[in-house]
């Protein structure tokens, strides 16, 4: 009985790790950069077509990302993702930062499955917005100051 008690619970785990890497699960277990920051130089929040919702927000220093931060309502994938995307960000110029597309994010967590690749999208594309978000503010305060 007991052992096959142990059986059933090997397999339901064997079925949850299915198709998730050493990273992912790393990442969606212990999410760095999890929160908000306060009063941040660029801030946004997406709802992705899945109906999950992610906010980024971000402190930019000199045209550097010196902080970044998530937030989600969405599943353990999007947890990995937004965490993985913070810490690629940190430390990028905003173009580099730019350049963090959903296929860099599923590089750097060593892929994620199919059913769950659109959660690197939303976080990719929620740092993106955070960047604009950024550079708007920064365009009409030049526009104030000229
Ligand atoms: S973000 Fe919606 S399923 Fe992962």
């Amino acid at each position: 009985m007991e052992d096959s008690l142990d059986k059933l619970v090997e397999s339901m785990q064997s079925e949850i790790n299915w198709g998730f890497s050493d990273v992912t699960k790393d990442h969606a277990m212990n999410p760095r950069n999890i929160g908000t920051l306060d009063h941040p130089d660029g801030f946004s929040v997406y709802k992705g077509p899945c109906g999950d919702t992610m906010e980024i927000s971000i402190r930019v220093e000199e045209g550097i990302i010196t902080e970044a931060m998530f937030w989600t309502d969405g599943c353990g994938s999007s947890i990995a993702s937004g965490s993985m995307t913070t810490v690629m960000a940190k430390g990028k110029t905003l173009d580099d930062a730019l350049k963090i597309d959903q296929l860099e994010v599923l590089e750097a967590l060593q892929g994620l499955p199919r059913e769950n690749v659109h959660c690197a999208l939303l976080s990719s594309k929620t740092l993106h917005m955070a960047i604009s978000d950024f550079r708007e503010k920064e365009i009409r305060e030049s526009g104030r100051s000229a």
